[in-house]
């Protein structure tokens, strides 16, 4: 069975618990990278990727994501009455991608969330996209994967070397040997090991090439770490079976999971933003200054 990969996963079901209060009724994925929701980032790059048809497996308060990707018909004739043809452009490259929703009722984990994809994936190969990681490169990564599946047939989990103090807040994999061309085979997959257990400085970044038969292994899948059903632990199982290859990343990736990623992210797509980039741009400039004058030592006193 060598079938074409047409199908995406996204799961956004997390309670997005980091950005309280803003994801009290917001979804998290509907934050804004300056104008654009960090999700719509993720549908643009399984577009670009070839993908024909979207799950998103949404939690409490993410009906504003179906109503992102839904036509808006009051705010689409007031722009056009007005004369705004620039605005309307935005908001018409949202409409009439083929997205569909499911609900995850608990959320019990990153493996449950993919599983509730079963009915919509059937049994075809398919990709999972994370939404807390934005990725650049020539070829965009969900792509790669598929180029990767088109000679292998196999499953394929993109990795990327990290900050080895920084592992155990991902799934690590280890590698067997030193890889061809970025590509892995793979020992073991371990989920959010500590540094001294982890068996490389390889992690798993968020994209993801499966076979189906993930699903029957994550429908017997135990609780791992946090008491998660952990997409990992399955991945592991079925390497045990059929073969799972590990695509080394080598583009940018920008984290948005966190405070401190999201603000660099906006800060950075901000400065390439043609509405703001030159005015943000000597803003930092002088803020720069600023706080330079305040961290220099006051200038001693001169004696009498
Ligand atoms: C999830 C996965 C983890 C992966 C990470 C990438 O963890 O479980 O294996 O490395 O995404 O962002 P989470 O960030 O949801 O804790």
């Amino acid at each position: 069975m060598n079938k074409k990969v047409r199908k995406a996963v996204i799961p956004a079901a997390g309670l997005g618990t980091r950005f309280l209060p803003a994801t009290k009724a917001l979804a998290k994925e509907m934050l804004p990278i300056v104008d654009k929701p960090t999700i719509q980032f993720i549908v643009e790059e399984a577009l670009q990727s070839g993908i024909e048809e979207i799950l998103v497996v949404t939690g409490k308060a993410k009906r504003s994501i179906e109503d992102h990707f839904d036509s808006n018909f009051e705010l689409e004739y007031n722009l056009k009455e007005k004369g705004k043809s620039e605005l309307l452009k935005l908001v018409d490259e949202t409409t009439g991608i083929r997205l569909h929703f499911i609900r995850q009722s608990h959320p019990r984990g990153l493996g449950d969330a993919v599983l509730q994809a079963k009915a919509f994936i059937g049994n075809e190969p398919f990709v999972v996209m994370l939404g807390d990681d934005l990725m650049e490169d020539k070829v965009p990564l969900t792509r790669q994967l598929m180029d990767d599946y088109d000679k292998t047939h196999a499953s394929t989990i993109a990795v990327m070397q990290v900050p080895h103090d920084e592992v155990s807040a991902y799934g690590v994999i280890a590698p067997q040997g030193k890889g061809t061309n970025g590509l892995y085979s793979v020992e073991t997959f371990v989920e959010k090991p500590a540094p001294e257990d982890a068996p490389s400085d390889l992690a798993i970044i968020g994209r993801y090439l499966l076979t189906p038969e993930i699903f029957n292994i994550l429908e017997n899948q135990a609780p791992g770490a946090g008491n998660e059903i952990q997409l990992t632990d399955a991945i592991d199982t079925l390497n045990k079976t059929q073969r799972v290859f590990a695509r080394e990343f080598k583009g940018k990736r920008y984290d948005v999971g966190d405070k401190y990623g999201y603000m660099k992210t906006s800060i950075e797509y901000a400065l390439r933003h043609p509405q703001v980039k030159d005015d943000l741009k000597q803003y930092i400039i002088d803020l720069g200054k600023k706080l330079e004058k305040a961290d220099r030592p006051a200038p001693a006193k001169k004696l009498k």
